[in-house]
């Protein structure tokens, strides 16, 4: 049976593309984000995993404001990504493990998750710049199955709802007759705001309670509805939905074997986590 080895939680700032295009990982502004990635690169060349579910958040891209799937998960053979605006380098493209993609697919539909399936699929900042920051060859060892979640465009599902997702993603991959070792990495967050009277917001302190409740109580978010996510964690800081739903891919306990945070990176608190399912 395939089984989820790890799960790694990233944020994902466009400036990060302009950073590594630039080879800026040792100036003093990157070096403490790009240090915090040294341990998890360790991990996975010794783990070897053989595909990753990306958790992520599209921001125009291949979804706009017209369209707005809450959940929306990848069967595509091959995922690239394309120009946003940022003027960062795109990445070499991704190949899509669709086997697993239907599986999983079928899995969470049967689990009353109402997705839309992608076989065509654009895959933004949100998921090319995690993967750059985990493998920085390019040269992608694994395949990939993304996962979509929205958070641009009112109404977002709830931290509840993340979670119970996250749930049936590691129920449907735990029944997938595949040998594959699976991580899932979820993108986004912590706490910022890009627009607005509060752009530029950041909250340390409630970053750092989120990030212990991932390792020890991932409820803990549930408690707070979209509303009083956006005053806790920024308008953008609602990305750690993507957390909570690797989160709980993960089952009921996990070990923390890495976390980093750091503050700022361009307008967000940059958090790394490592966790392994015990
Ligand atoms: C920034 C952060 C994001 O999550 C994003 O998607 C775009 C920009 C930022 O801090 O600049
Ligand atoms: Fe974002």
């Amino acid at each position: 049976m395939a089984k989820i080895i790890g799960g790694i939680t990233t944020s994902h700032v466009p400036a990060i593309g302009g950073a590594i295009a630039k080879n800026l990982q040792q100036d003093p502004y990157w070096k403490p984000f790009f240090d915090g990635f040294i341990p998890v690169r360790r991990w996975l060349a010794e783990v070897k995993p053989d595909v990753v579910v990306v958790v992520y958040n599209d921001h125009g891209l291949n979804f706009f404001l017209d369209k707005m799937p809450t959940f929306s998960v990848g069967a595509a053979p091959e995922y690239r990504n394309s120009d946003e605006g940022w003027g960062i380098p795109q990445v070499p493209a991704f190949n899509g493990d669709t086997a697993l993609s239907w599986h999983m697919i079928e899995s969470l539909v049967a689990e009353d998750f109402d997705l839309t399936t992608c076989q065509e699929m654009l895959v933004d900042h949100a998921f090319t710049l995690p993967m750059a920051l985990l493998w920085p060859d390019q040269k992608w060892p694994v395949k990939v199955v993304p996962v979509c979640i929205n958070t641009v465009q009112a109404p977002l599902p709830s931290a509840a709802r993340c979670l119970k997702l996250g749930q049936a993603i590691g129920r449907a991959v735990a029944s997938w007759p595949g040998q594959d070792k699976v991580v899932v990495l979820g993108t986004g967050g912590l706490s910022h705001q890009l627009d607005g009277e509060r752009a530029g917001f950041i909250n340390k302190a409630f970053d750092q309670k989120f990030m212990d409740s991932m390792v020890d109580d991932p409820a803990w978010a549930t408690q707070f509805d979209t509303h009083q996510l956006v005053e806790q964690a920024g308008t953008q800081g609602v990305e750690l939905l993507m957390w909570l739903t690797t989160r709980g891919a993960l089952g009921e306990k996990v070990r923390a074997l890495h976390r980093n945070y750091h503050i700022p990176i361009s307008n967000t608190a940059s958090g790394l986590m490592l966790l392994q399912p015990v």
